[in-house]
């Protein structure tokens, strides 16, 4: 069995105020999401945010294999699976040899003209070879948009990316230190002009790369 573990948090950063130096930030998920199934079921929808219980990997989504463990913990749980119907993806057949778990946000996260999101979460997530824990963001009409907060890839790294298309991402890999431990995550998105947003990473509280998305500002993301 394998185990990614994570509390989570998510602000909306204001847009240009009057007072210069005073920084507004409204809570759009609160750090105490997971204190409780019903704070978590409040808050988040069991499976892939678009429904659906499979995407584009091995394993099929499942209620069950989600859990709020110890309480203020998100767990989900891979497991070897037989007999499983195969997923199709981009009009391939995929077979399924796992049962997994995935959650999404109920709610939507745009990136408004001059503001921002700020996402934070404490992680525990497995590095084992063929497992694909991942921290994300996606389009909720069309892709992209997608911002890998942080996933890990089975290689013992952990992965920060921003794609502008399927061809075109800026892509960080670094190395990920006793992934026995929980580790923080940051990720910071803002209206940087033009349409485009900047978005920046974090690692235990250091920063790891900078990226640029084109076309995010006002695109609904799916978290
Ligand atoms: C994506 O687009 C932004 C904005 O035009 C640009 O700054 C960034 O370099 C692009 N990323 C890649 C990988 O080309």
């Amino acid at each position: 069995m394998h185990f990614f573990s994570l509390s989570v948090a998510a602000l909306l950063l204001s847009t240009a105020s009057a007072t210069p130096h005073h920084k507004r930030a409204t809570t759009l998920i609160p750090k105490t999401v997971f204190d409780s199934t019903a704070s978590f079921e409040q808050y988040f929808t069991y499976n892939y945010p678009w429904g659906g219980t499979t995407h584009n990997g091995g394993a099929r989504m499942d209620k069950a294999h989600v859990s709020i463990s110890p309480p203020g913990t998100l767990t989900l749980t891979a497991q070897p699976a037989k007999n499983q119907p195969p997923a199709t993806h981009a009009g391939k057949q995929i077979p399924i040899n796992y049962l997994s778990g995935a959650v999404g946000a109920k709610q939507h996260f745009t990136v408004p003209t001059g503001g921002g999101l700020l996402f934070s979460a404490s992680v525990l997530a497995t590095t084992t070879k063929g497992t694909w824990p991942a921290f994300w963001l996606t389009a909720v009409s069309g892709w992209p948009p997608e911002v890998d907060m942080a996933e890990w890839k089975g290689s013992g790294k952990i992965s920060f990316n921003t794609f502008n298309t399927s061809s075109s991402a800026q892509t960080k890999d670094v190395a990920y230190p006793d992934p026995g431990a929980f580790h923080t995550v940051k990720c910071q998105l803002r209206d940087n002009g033009g349409g485009v947003v900047q978005v920046k990473y974090w690692l235990d509280g250091t920063e790891v790369t900078t990226h640029y998305g084109r076309d995010y500002v006002g695109k609904e993301l799916y978290l």
